[in-house]
């Protein structure tokens, strides 16, 4: 995996920060209080250029809310989450929706399909906040990596493939709530990758994948297990 100057950070279960080459900072799925796998040192958010919204559960939007109006990132999701999240004191959105591609702080996003829900919890209420998503993200020097959010496997990542060829992606694993390892190799056929980092898995004792088991079961992809906090780069 040659990422080329760009640095990526897991912060566990969906989360990541990524430094792009132009040095903006990027959060995807930022859920960081309460997200148990996230280390002490990564809480306390200093710098965020753009912060990307796979779908509005909790543990992917915990703090968009919070880090948006105190650094004021450009936040991209789907149109509906957006607006909710503009209404919560959010200042700058860039909403979207699937097919849809923009450049914003250097990254080329294009928003994909995802199979989930999208459902905000609101207090005591559940708000529609759209549908739940993946990014296809391109840097400026070239690397192509995607990010799944939460999804099972579908048919029309063989697109994804086709269309963007994004040689790293972001899968989850853990079961339950998305795909376990069984669903994700496969995902692995339709998509090849070159390298897979593992997602959402571990973080309660529900979310039972592991990379072990997706590098037996997809012997033909590249499984890079992450460990929360530490950058690759
Ligand atoms: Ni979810
Ligand atoms: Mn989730």
């Amino acid at each position: 995996m040659n990422l080329k100057g760009i640095q990526i950070t897991w912060l566990g279960h969906s989360t990541f920060r990524i430094q792009t080459p132009e040095g903006n900072t990027l959060y995807i799925d930022p859920w960081i209080a309460g997200n148990p796998m996230c280390p002490e040192s990564e809480k306390n958010v200093k710098k965020a250029d753009l912060l990307l919204c796979t779908h509005g559960h909790g543990d992917h939007i915990g703090d968009a809310v919070e880090v948006g109006k105190k650094l004021n990132p450009i936040v991209v999701g789907i149109f509906e989450l957006c607006l909710w999240l503009q209404k919560k004191g959010v200042q700058q959105i860039a909403p979207m929706n699937k097919g849809g591609t923009q450049t914003v702080a250097g990254v080329k996003i294009s928003m994909v399909h995802a199979v989930h829900s999208c459902g905000i919890q609101d207090g005591d209420q559940v708000i529609y906040g759209g549908e739940a998503c993946g990014y296809v993200l391109e840097f400026s020097n070239g690397v192509k990596l995607y990010h799944a959010g939460d999804t099972n496997v579908f048919s029309d990542m063989a697109i994804i493939h086709d269309l963007y060829a994004p040689k790293i992606v972001m899968l989850p694993i853990g079961d339950l709530f998305t795909m376990s390892p069984r669903e994700a190799a496969y995902a692995c056929k339709l998509l090849q990758p070159e390298t897979v980092i593992p997602m959402h898995f571990g973080t309660f004792p529900l979310l039972t994948g592991t990379p072990g088991e997706l590098q037996r079961l997809a012997p033909y992809v590249e499984v890079m297990e992450l460990k929360p906090g530490p950058t690759i780069s």
